[in-house]
């Protein structure tokens, strides 16, 4: 059931050294195909990162909230091409990335998301630019979030999700705060 997928979905930071198997990756990967984009312009490209080395360099992208990458089995960078979607593409790519985190909690994995957005590498330049440099992409490409998943290290609780009450209101009888 979906409502279990989500509770059971959390960020996992810590992993084994157990390797995500190719067909694991491949089915997330073919989930997040199939997340809606905008007029299904599809601008959301996937960059597949196994190597270890490139794992460890991948981890210091930001000063911040990246260093669990270096111990990710396989990492998934989420981008986006502008020149397809100049005003949904950061929204198909969340939508895709969403995907992914869900799709590996349902394959027993553990999966994080790294912001890239107002990120800095320690050099001072930005997340964004050292990514580019990175992984050798064009200007028209904007890297929306770097995914770590890996078999889980850590135990999570469930999910507990926020109060019903403040955050849903009723249109015309309620204001919202
Ligand atoms: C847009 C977004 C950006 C995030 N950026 C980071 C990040 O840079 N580093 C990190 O370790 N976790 C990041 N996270 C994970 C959140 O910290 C996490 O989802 C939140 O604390 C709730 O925990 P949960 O995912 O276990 O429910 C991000 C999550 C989202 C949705």
């Amino acid at each position: 059931m979906f409502l279990e997928l989500v509770e059971k979905r959390r960020s996992i930071r810590k992993f084994t050294d157990e390797e995500v198997s190719e067909e694991d990756l491949r089915e997330i990967l073919n989930i997040a195909l199939h997340a809606p984009t905008a007029k299904h312009r599809n601008p959301v490209r996937y960059i597949i990162i196994r190597d270890k080395k490139r794992l460890e360099e991948l981890s210091h992208y930001k000063k911040n909230g990246a260093a669990f990458l270096r111990g990710a089995n396989v990492a998934i960078a989420v981008l986006t091409d502008r020149e397809i979607a100049p005003n949904t593409n950061h929204q198909d790519a969340s939508i895709a990335a969403t995907f992914i985190l869900l799709a590996a909690a349902d394959l027993d994995l553990g999966a994080t998301w790294a912001n890239v957005v107002d990120a800095k590498h320690e050099s001072g330049v930005t997340a964004q630019k050292f990514l580019h440099e990175f992984f050798d992409l064009e200007d028209k490409f904007d890297v929306e979030c770097v995914i770590g998943i890996g078999h889980p290290a850590e135990e999570k609780s469930e999910k507990v999700p926020f109060e019903y009450e403040e955050v849903v209101f009723e249109d015309l009888n309620d204001k919202v705060k």
